[in-house]
This record gives C-alpha cells, structure tokens and sequence, in this order.
C-alpha cells in the first residue's frame, strides 16, 4: 500500500439500517467508486467494537459476513487491487496497539466523549456484564484510534456522530508523534475531511418514532429504525406511524419539525433527487399522510430491489477476498505495530 489510505468501519451488531446506508454505505461505495485509482481504500468490518454493548454473540460471525455482503449489494466493486477488505479481529495488531495507546489517553478526555455519556446512560454501575457499562465502551474511540492509526490513514469518512472520534484519533497521534517522533500520520482535520468528500458527510436520519434521536441500530425499539432486511411492507408501516407533529404545514426545518424534515430528507435520498426539489414539492402542503404514503411507496420498493441484489450476492468470492486481503492487512499493521514497539521500547531499535 503505497497510496494515501482512505479508512472506515461499520459495526455489525445489528442488520444495518437506513441510516447506515445513506449515512455512510452509499458514500462509502461511490467514494470508493470515485478514488480507488488514487487511494488504498481500506473497509473493515469492526467485529470488536460490536459487543462494546451487549448483543446476541451467536449471530455475530454470520452478522459480521452479511454487513460484507451489503457492502456488495450496495455496488461495492470487489475487483479493484486498491479497495481491502477485511474483519478487524482477523488482525490482531488493532488489538495490541489499543493497549499500546490505552497507556497514552487520558481518562478524562475519554469520560467526556459524547457517545460514551449517551450510550452509558442506558446501563448502569453495577457488576453485571449484561446491563452495566463495559469498560470496552468506555475504551472505544481508543480501539477506533488504533484502527485508523496502524494503516496512516488520511481520509475516515463517517457520519458526524463519529467525528469527536476522529478528532480523539488525532489528538493521541499527535501527542505520540511529539512524545516518540514521527511515528504516526495525523489524520486530516475534520474540516478538511468535509472538503475533501463534500455533502456527504454529517448526514444524520433520525429515529421514526424519536426524531430527536439519531436512527441507531443498538435503539430499544425497531420502530423507529429501518432495517436494510425488514420487509418492505413492514418498513412502509414504520413509515406510516412515523411520529410527526401538530404544525399542521410541511416544512424543513429540523429544529422546529423534525419528524417531518426526516421524512423529506429520506424521501430526497431515495428519489436521489437534490433535497430543494422535494422540499419545493411538499413545503407549504398540509397533508401529512400523503407524504407519508409517497415516501412510504418508495422505501418498499428501494428494499425490494435491494434485497433482491443482496440475494445474488456471489458468498464465495466474497470469502476468496476476504482471505487474500486479510492476509497483506496484517502485514501492513503488523509492520506499523513494529514501529510503535520499537518507539515505546518493546522492540530493540
Ligand atoms: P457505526 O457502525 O455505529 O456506524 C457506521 C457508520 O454509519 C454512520 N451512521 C449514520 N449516518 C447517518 N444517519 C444515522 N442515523 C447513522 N447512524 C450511524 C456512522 O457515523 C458511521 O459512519 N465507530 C464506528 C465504527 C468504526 C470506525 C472505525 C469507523 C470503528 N473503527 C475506524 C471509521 C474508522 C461506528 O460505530 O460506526
């Protein structure tokens, strides 16, 4: 790998839902689509961060080889010798370099990071493993660090839930760099990484019956999310009951009308049209139902057609991929693993 990498991880605790897919799957893909010639471009599944919150761990292996698969339904090209694919625990430097940085973050920087107090909030103190908060999601954005560090990576396109990770992912490469030298690339500002790859960051859909929520795979109820594996006519129920509001006229406007604007901002991305030509067709309009049954319409036919293509999705290639890349990934993490050894003294210079 010899390029500028461009990295990023989608967890597989869960089937993937909307949100997942227009938020980061599709620009993954057309990013992918768009720089392969010039970039590495590095797609992991993050199989370690899944249980960070308690999950069913009998699904996990096969969950972990589906979310691949979306990644190909989705128009992932599976050919291209600058796009790796690969499954975080398959190299075991993520691992050891976390523990490595563990040594190296702050406790405090850790205890104010955003989704650590959001997603702490459902689980308690106590000892048990099931509903207490784990020390791994308190660990998290050092795992994600060593994901992003061990490859240089320059470009980590997530959505802006993600993006104080990045910012944490800096700040431990700088403060290492200055501490050892040279030993890692700072990955680029969160600002220019909106430059570098445009509108499609920062994209949030929100839940359909908490629309001041994001739309989250790990939410205590499903009817608010939309799974890429619901059945269509299912999804277009959710959206049927969607929570919206007693305004009365259609308009986007996010503080005031959430439910409403997360309706219009998904029925843009399924059209794929530019959100101003959706908003000029509904803004002002009082039916609430009509938009709901428009948008309701296309979500099912979106999910037919997609579960059609992830249906036909060739497993075996998938898997000869898998094993070939997974096998350079760990020599490039290995040798940056090296790296950091030798600078904090495990490894003789
Ligand atoms: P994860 O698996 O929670 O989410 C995967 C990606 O989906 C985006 N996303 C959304 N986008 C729009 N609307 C939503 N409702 C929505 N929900 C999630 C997320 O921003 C993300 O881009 N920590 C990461 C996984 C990870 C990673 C990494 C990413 C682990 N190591 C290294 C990049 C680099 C995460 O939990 O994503």
């Amino acid at each position: 790998m010899d390029k500028k990498v461009i990295l990023t991880g989608l967890r597989a605790n869960n089937d993937l839902h909307i949100g997942n897919y227009f938020g980061a799957l599709m620009p993954i893909v057309d990013m992918a689509h768009n720089r392969a010639d010039d970039y590495d471009i590095n797609l992991f599944v993050p199989d370690l961060h899944s249980f960070t919150t308690p999950i069913d761990h009998k699904q996990l292996y096969a969950q972990t080889l589906h979310n691949l698969k979306l990644f190909v339904a989705a128009g992932l090209p599976l050919d291209h010798p600058n796009i790796h694919l690969y499954r975080q625990s398959f190299v075991p430097a993520h691992s050891e370099l976390t523990w490595i940085l563990d040594c190296f973050s702050g406790f405090g920087q850790l205890q104010r990071m955003t989704q650590f107090k959001d997603k702490s909030k459902d689980l308690d103190n106590s000892d048990n493993p099931e509903a207490a908060i784990s020390v791994g999601l308190f660990n998290y954005p050092v795992l994600m660090a060593a994901d992003i560090l061990l490859y240089d990576a320059s470009y980590i396109p997530v959505g802006d839930d993600q993006t104080q990770h990045i910012e944490f992912a800096r700040d431990i490469a700088q403060r290492m760099n200055s501490k050892f030298s040279e030993i890692f690339i700072v990955p680029k500002s969160v600002t220019e990484q909106h430059e570098f790859f445009g509108h499609d960051q920062g994209l949030r859909i929100k839940d359909l019956v908490d629309p001041l929520k994001k739309m989250s795979k790990s939410a205590a109820s499903s009817k608010g999310v939309v799974f890429l594996g619901d059945d269509p006519k299912d999804a277009a129920e959710k959206i049927m009951s969607a929570t919206t509001d007693s305004v009365g006229t259609i308009n986007f406007d996010s503080a005031n009308q959430p439910g409403i604007t997360n309706l219009l901002t998904l029925l843009a991305l399924l059209r794929q049209e530019p959100q101003e030509n959706i908003n000029a067709e509904w803004v002002g309009k009082s039916r609430y139902g009509d938009l709901k049954k428009t948008l309701a319409t296309a979500m099912e036919q979106f999910l037919e057609g997609f579960q059609t293509r992830l249906a036909s999705v060739n497993e075996g290639l998938l898997l000869s991929k898998l094993e070939s890349d997974e096998k350079l990934i760990n020599a490039v993490a290995n040798a940056k693993l090296l790296t950091v050894q030798k600078a904090v003294g495990l490894r003789q210079k």
